[in-house]
């Protein structure tokens, strides 16, 4: 137990997590230490983000280039450590791009906040007293609101639940916010706590209230992560013909055939449905990560979305109609290009300009035509190769970086395990056998 460790400076909070957890503490210091950056103005801004900083965690920033969305060209960038997955991205936005490209739209851009309160009454009385409520709220709320009034947004909706009949005494105040290019949690949440002493005071003192009735608790005021309404649709579309080449395999017809039902499964089994959507969060994730954007609000809101109809399922679907192959993703995506980290962070702003300075509608449609680019690769390869193949070729550079191969070595090793199982062991062994007839050659 240490007590004052957040007070400490960060050499010497360094110090204390090197002499308590490492068996080498100064080698330990140093490699923590090389991975701050140099420059002393970044370093405080990266610091600024979080608490108890030692050092940073590097993760792969790549690029899947060659995506078509509703006939305009980008380069997304993408944030994720697990192997294939910008591969797979690029490769599925190349064979899209011949085919007409993603076709996106924006279904709705509204977001959620609650007041949660309890009060001891019946809820017609509330409801008559409720326009008035209303009045008042957003009357109070009016400093708060003007500036993002200003820019087309604020509050749109505010509505009255009554949860009273599973909890005793618990009603909602449930407000609907358009928040423009910023996904708007501060400014939301800012607002409901408002709410939620507007709430309190009206009720406590409204004249045409019995004592019974000022009895008013506000539990909590918080934003909704859970935004249908703040939703994004991505398509991509071809004749069965134009899939021929999609694999050496399978003829057009086949690949359809078994694509359509793979996604089929997904709809009916959860199992299969959330390894599905893990698939579509690779690569709704790694562009989330790459813009600043909150991955665990957006993960979050779209597996609720999939079990919407009471049971989890795919967020994609396929059609085979007329001759028509259609596949298509929607998803609930509350991302912003303004505020929080999305320019703060160096990186995440040059993610922004890569993307060529997009709206927050502009960037639901990158980020869903990403999602359903790395399902497309993501299915393909299960219906076709299987996904081993490529993951295996990644792999394998994975154990000769870690067993320092040179480049000659890796030249080799990937030749002699292009048709063979790849395993630590396997690698180890033809590095070793590999290096003991180099150093000896007779
Ligand atoms: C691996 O990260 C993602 C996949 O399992 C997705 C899927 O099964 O659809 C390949």
């Amino acid at each position: 137990m240490i007590h004052g460790f957040s007070k400490l400076d960060k050499p010497d909070k360094l110090q204390w997590v090197a002499q308590q957890f490492s068996k080498d503490p100064d080698s330990f210091i140093q490699i923590l230490s090389s991975f701050r950056h140099p420059d002393e103005q970044t370093q405080r801004i990266l610091d600024g983000f979080s608490e108890n900083t030692i050092s940073h965690f590097f993760m792969p920033y790549g690029i899947a280039p060659n995506f078509l969305i509703n006939g305009n060209w980008y380069s997304v960038p993408m944030v994720i450590e697990e192997s294939s997955v910008v591969a797979a991205a690029s490769s599925a936005a190349k064979f899209w791009s011949t085919r007409g490209g993603f076709h996106t739209t924006i279904v709705n851009t509204l977001k959620v906040g609650q007041v949660h309160f309890t009060w001891n009454g019946a809820f017609e009385r509330l409801q008559m007293l409720f326009p008035e409520l209303k009045n008042a709220l957003l009357q109070d709320a009016a400093p708060l609101t003007y500036n993002m009034e200003q820019r087309g947004g604020g509050v749109r909706d505010i509505r009255l639940l009554d949860f009273s009949s599973l909890e005793a005494g618990y009603f909602q105040l449930s407000v609907h916010f358009e928040t423009c290019d910023s996904m708007g949690a501060n400014f939301i949440n800012s607002v409901l706590e408002a709410f939620g002493q507007t709430l309190t005071a009206f009720l406590e003192s409204h004249p045409a209230l019995s004592d019974q009735e000022r009895d008013v608790t506000v539990v909590m005021a918080i934003l909704s992560n859970y935004t249908p309404e703040c939703l994004v649709r991505a398509e991509v579309s071809c004749s069965i013909a134009e899939l021929q080449g999609v694999c050496d395999d399978l003829d057009a017809p086949a690949f359809a055939k078994k694509f359509h039902q793979a996604v089929t499964f997904a709809h009916i089994d959860p199992y299969r449905a959330t390894t599905h959507n893990k698939g579509i969060y690779n690569g709704i994730d790694a562009v989330v990560l790459a813009t600043g954007n909150d991955f665990r609000a957006i993960e979050a809101a779209g597996h609720t979305y999939a079990a919407r109809d009471g049971q989890y399922k795919s967020l994609s679907s396929c059609s085979i109609e007329n001759d028509r192959f259609r596949f298509w993703l929607e998803v609930p995506l509350a991302v912003g290009t303004v505020g929080g980290l999305t320019r703060l962070h160096p990186l995440a702003n040059a993610s922004l300009d890569i993307l060529g300075d997009p709206s927050a509608e502009q960037l639901m449609m990158v980020i869903a035509a990403t999602g359903l680019a790395q399902n497309f690769a993501a299915l393909r390869s299960l219906v076709t190769t299987g996904i081993q193949k490529g993951h295996m070729k990644m792999h394998l550079m994975n154990i000769l970086h870690h067993l320092k191969a040179q480049p000659a070595e890796i030249v080799n090793a990937t030749l002699h395990f292009e048709n063979k199982a790849i395993s630590f062991n396997a690698v180890r062994d033809f590095l070793q056998q590999l290096r003991s007839t180099t150093s000896n050659p007779h």
